[in-house]
């Protein structure tokens, strides 16, 4: 497929029409067009740890069974009943075979049909090419499954290039579960997807983490994809492998205490971006660096002894040259629903899908992978969270959260004539209806004329 494949930091202004969030038909059409052809993150290769563990991936009225097949393979297959239609699985487990419960026809976990009750009446048409499980193309990245249900698709790798390109020194398939959560909410799945793509509403929805500087975003699309960071407007550094927004280091403020504060509020209020062993050491940043210390100082000191802590316990960070995780910068939408916040160790993610066809509800998904010590990793489990509230999610995706339900309806009024991004702050989105419009083969966002 044709792709938009320059890099780009600033778009045309432009106007995307509601259509794509409002209407039951295109809802139906995103089936075909776009999530039959597209490679989706199906689930996280640690998910099946044990030959035989399997996670049932549901997109819209599609179900593909994601199996480990051997300790280093993962293979899915359509989940479907070969005799008469039945689904053969749903939610996760373990097992060694796949059991129609309808009629009792059965399969391993490579696919192959191992049972046909009376198998004779078929008069040896049955064959393991008919009968078999249809196989789904697969590929682990960053340590998670993608699958694509289109055969003439590209290869991941070239879906992915420059996710892999930038995301790949991350190592992210190091990193485990620290916790996930997930809900049911009352928008399309990209109105929730794009409350998470861009930081332009930080000002107005999160207005308490500008008390560490103001930010300006910058914003860069690749092939399907697009990534955005902060400038420092104040001169502090701009990357946030720390979990630093970047400004931190205004000039009324001791850059030790707004470090900290920054870094400790993160923690309390999304319950990711940093991590344990960085909050630590910049707990103690007063203690150990002199008055007057820079904001320079203040993060090498904070790297660097982070670093160090984390190797004692068996947590090596990846090496990254400061200027690629400058480039990187914090907050990666990967084409079509999957959300990445990149960190030295750890990431924030998110997935959003559509709930069945309603355009008015969509499966939003967030969790947290973490470097932990090997043996060490947290047992955790996806659970279900429908209480949207601050006490459920904490402060700032509930303040997220609130916008989401409420731009869905908006975008209803006969006063809106269509969404109309930042052509730089906001590029991802833009980038986004792009690359969607080309799937869909639809007009896609128009320019917005000057007057
Ligand atoms: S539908 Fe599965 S065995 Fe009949
Ligand atoms: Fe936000």
């Amino acid at each position: 497929m044709n792709v938009v494949s320059e890099v780009s930091t600033q778009s045309q202004p432009v106007i995307i029409p509601v259509e794509p969030y409002m209407s039951e038909d295109y809802a139906r059409a995103e089936d075909d067009k776009l999530w039959g052809k597209v490679w989706q993150a199906a689930c996280r290769s640690e998910d099946l740890k044990e030959i035989g563990d399997y996670v049932t991936y549901d997109i819209l009225d599609e179900s593909i069974i994601v199996v480990r097949t051997a300790s280093d393979r993962i293979r899915a297959f359509y989940n479907v009943c070969q005799h008469r239609g039945r689904r053969l699985t749903e939610g996760s487990g373990h097992t060694n075979q796949f059991f129609c419960n309808f009629h009792g026809w059965s399969w391993n976990i490579d696919g192959e049909c191992t049972r046909v009750l009376d198998e004779e009446d078929w008069s040896g048409c049955l064959t393991q090419a008919n009968a078999g499980l249809p196989e789904v193309r697969l590929r682990e990245w960053g340590g998670w499954v993608w699958v694509c249900m289109d055969p003439e698709a590209e290869p991941l790798e070239d879906y992915l290039a420059p996710v892999i390109r930038m995301l790949g020194p991350y190592e992210m398939e190091k990193m485990r579960y620290r916790w996930r959560q997930w809900l049911v909410f009352p928008c399309n799945w990209k109105t929730a997807l794009e409350a998470f793509i861009e930081s332009y509403h930080v000002l107005g929805t999160h207005p308490e983490l500008i008390e560490w500087g103001e930010n300006l975003c910058w914003c860069r699309s690749e092939g399907k994809h697009a990534w955005h960071g902060f400038t420092g407007l104040r001169g502090g550094p701009s990357y946030t492998s720390t979990g630093l927004s970047g400004a931190a280091g205004s000039e009324d403020q001791d850059p030790r205490v707004a470090t900290f504060e920054q870094l400790d509020y993160l923690m309390e209020t999304v319950n990711a971006t940093t991590t344990e062993t960085i909050l630590g050491v910049a707990r103690r940043l007063k203690d150990e660096l002199p008055d007057g210390a820079s904001m320079e100082d203040v993060t090498t000191h904070l790297m660097t002894t982070a670093k160090t802590e984390d190797a004692a316990r068996g947590v090596i960070w990846p090496e990254i040259e400061p200027a690629h995780q400058i480039e990187t910068g914090i907050d990666w939408h990967v084409f079509p629903n999957t959300v990445i916040l990149p960190g030295i160790t750890f990431a924030l993610c998110y997935r959003a899908r559509p709930n069945g066809y309603d355009p008015n509800s969509c499966i939003f998904e967030v969790y947290v992978i973490e470097r932990f010590p090997e043996g060490e990793e947290p047992k955790t489990d996806w659970v279900h969270q429908p209480d949207s509230t601050e006490e459920k999610w904490r402060k700032i995706l509930s303040q997220d959260f609130h916008n989401m339900p409420k731009v869905q309806q908006g975008m209803k009024s006969r006063g809106f004539q269509g969404t109309r991004p930042s052509p730089v702050q906001e590029l991802a989105v833009i980038q986004f209806h792009k690359t969607l419009a080309e799937y869909m083969g639809t007009a896609g966002p128009e320019p917005l004329e000057k007057p």
